[in-house]
């Protein structure tokens, strides 16, 4: 039977399937069930900055309403702030303490990070409480008219290098496609230290409800389709890079993992088609890559991976062609 195991970030890994940060990953009992079915790593649910805050406001608007009155800038309200991040970083940290001690696969524990400011000296509490590897799932969203793409691309460099200048255990930068020069922001967060790049984030949309007339929320899960873009991203990095690549969107099949590896990553990460199919649909993807080796003759993951990589083969048009031209003329 051909071999699956993989390394990423310099970790060992039976297999290049990580289920990624999701509700999926944020409670022990999932997790060891997680580790049952096969999965390579897990990435645990993220730790929110801006949720900590969101609490931390919660809490002082519902004491405001019960009577009690704070100015913003009172030392209770600084309590309140401290008290709420210790309580969530905390379980943060019993929760990765006790994973530890229950599954061997490698444990990535995940900070969504908006700011450089705080947030690197909760890295190494997350180090010291045992977590293989941090993720940082960052995003600075791009509307701001009054800034330039630059002073939006410096937060993410900074981010990083706090946590890195905090840490000694890898460090992966999850991200999202909007960049207007995305090769040179994945090139420049190597540089900073980046020891993976996850490709891409996928994030809440808005979605408009024509009958009620109301603003909503699309679709939570990602559709397989969406995978072409990572697709894309990957092939044209993957011989730029010496970062470790991990897909992730849209990738709900054994077939899809094939597709990411043969244009380079080292892993992906899976989460809608977990929800969707139970985590039993591990088993059924990665047995869909042992039977695929096994037909083209590949013993080991790494005799294939990157084959159809952009540089690696006569195939770059494919990746950079992003008209349709040739359709537009032939189609009827
Ligand atoms: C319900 C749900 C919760 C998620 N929570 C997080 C999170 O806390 N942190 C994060 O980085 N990504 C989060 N994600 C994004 C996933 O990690 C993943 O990158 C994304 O869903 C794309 O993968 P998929 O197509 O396999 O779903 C979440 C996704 C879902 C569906």
């Amino acid at each position: 039977m051909a071999d699956l195991s993989t390394k990423y970030l310099g970790l060992d890994l039976r297999n290049p399937i990580i289920v990624a940060s999701s509700g999926l990953t944020s409670t022990v009992k999932e997790i060891v069930e997680l580790d049952k079915n096969g999965a390579g790593a897990v990435v645990l649910k993220s730790i929110f900055e801006e949720q900590i805050h969101l609490e931390a406001d919660h809490n002082i608007r519902k004491m405001q309403a019960d009577g009690f009155s704070y100015d913003e800038y009172s030392e209770t309200m600084d309590y309140i702030d401290v008290h709420v991040k210790e309580k969530e970083l905390s379980n943060y940290i019993s929760l990765i303490h006790e994973v530890k001690s229950k599954v061997s696969i490698p444990v990535i524990a995940s900070i969504n990070a908006v700011t450089p400011l705080e947030w690197t000296s909760f890295a190494k509490q997350i180090e010291t409480a045992g977590a293989d590897a941090i993720e940082l799932n960052i995003f600075v969203m791009p509307f701001d008219t009054d800034k330039e793409c630059t002073d939006n691309e410096a937060v993410y460099y900074k981010i990083l290098k706090k946590v890195k200048d905090a840490v000694t255990i890898p460090v992966a930068v999850k991200l999202s496609p909007y960049f207007s020069n995305l090769g040179k922001v994945l090139l420049n967060l190597e540089k900073e230290g980046a020891n993976g790049l996850v490709l891409f984030n996928r994030f809440s949309a808005p979605d408009i409800d024509i009958d009620n007339m109301k603003t909503t929320h699309a679709e939570i899960f990602s559709h397989p389709n969406e995978m072409f873009n990572v697709l894309r991203w990957v092939g044209i990095m993957a011989n730029k890079l010496n970062a470790d690549l991990s897909a992730t969107t849209g990738i709900h099949d054994g077939a899809s993992v094939i597709k990411m590896l043969l244009a380079g990553v080292t892993t992906v990460q899976v989460s809608s088609t977990l929800y969707k199919n139970g985590v039993g649909y591990l088993s059924t993807m990665l047995n869909d890559m042992h039977s695929w080796m096994d037909k083209k003759g590949f013993r080991y993951v790494d005799q294939f991976r990157g084959k159809l990589a952009h540089d690696a083969n006569d195939n770059n048009n494919v990746f950079e062609r992003m008209q349709f031209m040739r359709y537009f003329s032939d189609m009827k």
